[in-house]
């Protein structure tokens, strides 16, 4: 692969050298800086229902406090002159420009992409030092920020009590830059980071979050509880005599042990599973108003050019023997196998053109699934070029 504009390095370095594995500094990652969003955008996002925001005050009510919004004029207005931060989650799904962000990292996978958020931090902001249990790569908007970042990454670090934030008790900086207007920030996982505002600034964090086992256990359990056959009983039919009608036998506990373990072995069930959990929504598409009936998708395809995917729509596929799986927003469609180049481009692009779109409409189900996202409000709009 050649090189990547953002990390100023081949990606396969990257994943080789720093991934999971140590920060990387990426002066003028974006020439220039970045301007998708201001203060005052952001603000206005963060009084908007259904948005994620926070506002922390260094020195309000008590160190870091913290409120959550959504906001209004008067809460802005009535914030110190300094020493505050105003974040603002998952802006990729309102802003095009902010979700545009996301194609520079194609060098990672989607379904690991959680989202981006944007914070705005008065002069001297900060959320204080703390570790963050996904990898992130911190791009400078607009003004200097000050970070100061650990040598090693922390397991299970103290932390100060009583706080609404999780500030680390003792933070020792082994490294300290200051981040000029598109300079960029790579973090993996655990790196204690404490980033003060030079001038009132704007930083943008691409969160790349994994899954924990916890989670994966809870969401596949709840889903083999819905959908794995009920009659499925133990059986004993060799049971012999005991002198305990209270004891549990070793060979019991194994056999009841094993009936679970099957259940969560089986390659079916986990494989309907994967793709809905990895592209479970993190926010709400609402289906399309006029809906694109099967019969019509060909005719539409040649009356527009490009059909722009829907902002923070999360989709993934993969194959298993000569399955193929395309999962979105939480769902998981088995397709034929011949809309393989297909389902990469939906996932990889966030503008289709129709020409390539066409190219697999000989493919079985190719109409049923673009009719699908069209009117689940996974697609946003058909524009021209
Ligand atoms: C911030 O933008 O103020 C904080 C970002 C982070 O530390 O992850
Ligand atoms: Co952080």
């Amino acid at each position: 692969m050649s090189v990547s504009k953002v990390l100023g390095m081949d990606p396969s370095v990257f994943l080789a050298e720093y991934w999971q594995k140590k920060p990387l500094l990426v002066r003028q990652a974006f020439a220039g800086g970045l301007d998708c969003v201001d203060g005052d955008t952001l603000a206005g996002l963060a009084c908007e229902e259904g948005i994620e925001s926070r506002l922390v005050v260094e020195h309000g009510l008590q160190p870091w406090a913290t409120r959550f919004g959504p906001f209004e004029d008067e809460d802005f207005a009535a914030l110190p002159a300094s020493h505050w931060t105003l974040l603002v989650q998952a802006v990729d799904r309102c802003l095009p420009d902010v979700a545009a962000l996301k194609q520079e990292f194609l060098f990672l996978p989607n379904w690991r992409l959680d989202d981006v958020m944007i914070s705005y931090a008065a002069d001297r902001g900060s959320v204080g030092p703390h570790v963050d249990n996904y990898d992130v790569f911190l791009i400078q908007g607009q003004g200097r920020r000050r970070w100061d970042i650990g040598g090693e990454a922390l397991v299970d670090p103290e932390l100060l009590p009583g706080l609404d934030l999780k500030i680390l008790k003792e933070f020792k900086s082994a490294q300290s830059f200051v981040l000029e207007p598109g300079d960029m920030l790579y973090l993996p996982p655990g790196f204690a980071h404490h980033g003060v505002a030079l001038d009132p600034c704007i930083t943008y964090s691409i969160g790349f979050r994994a899954p924990t086992d916890k989670e994966m256990v809870q969401s596949f359990g709840q889903y083999l509880a819905q959908h794995m056959r009920e009659d499925g009983f133990y059986q004993d039919p060799d049971l012999s005599l005991r002198a305990e009608p209270g004891l549990i036998l070793p060979v019991e506990m194994q056999r009841l042990r094993n009936l679970m373990l099957r259940a969560f072995e089986d390659p079916t069930h986990f494989q309907r599973w994967l793709g809905g959990f990895l592209t479970e929504p993190r926010s709400f598409h609402s289906p399309a108003e006029d809906s694109l009936e099967v019969g019509a998708v060909l005719a539409t395809l040649e009356q527009h050019s490009q059909l722009i995917k829907g902002e923070g729509v999360r989709m993934a596929y993969y194959k298993a023997g000569d399955q193929l799986f395309f999962a979105v927003e939480g769902e998981t469609l088995v397709l034929s196998s011949e809309l393989e180049a297909l389902a990469a481009y939906l996932c990889r692009e966030q503008l289709w053109e129709s020409s390539v779109l066409r190219l697999a409409k000989a493919a079985p189900g190719f109409a049923e699934l673009m009719s699908h996202l069209w009117n689940q409000g996974y697609t946003r709009e058909w524009t021209e070029d």
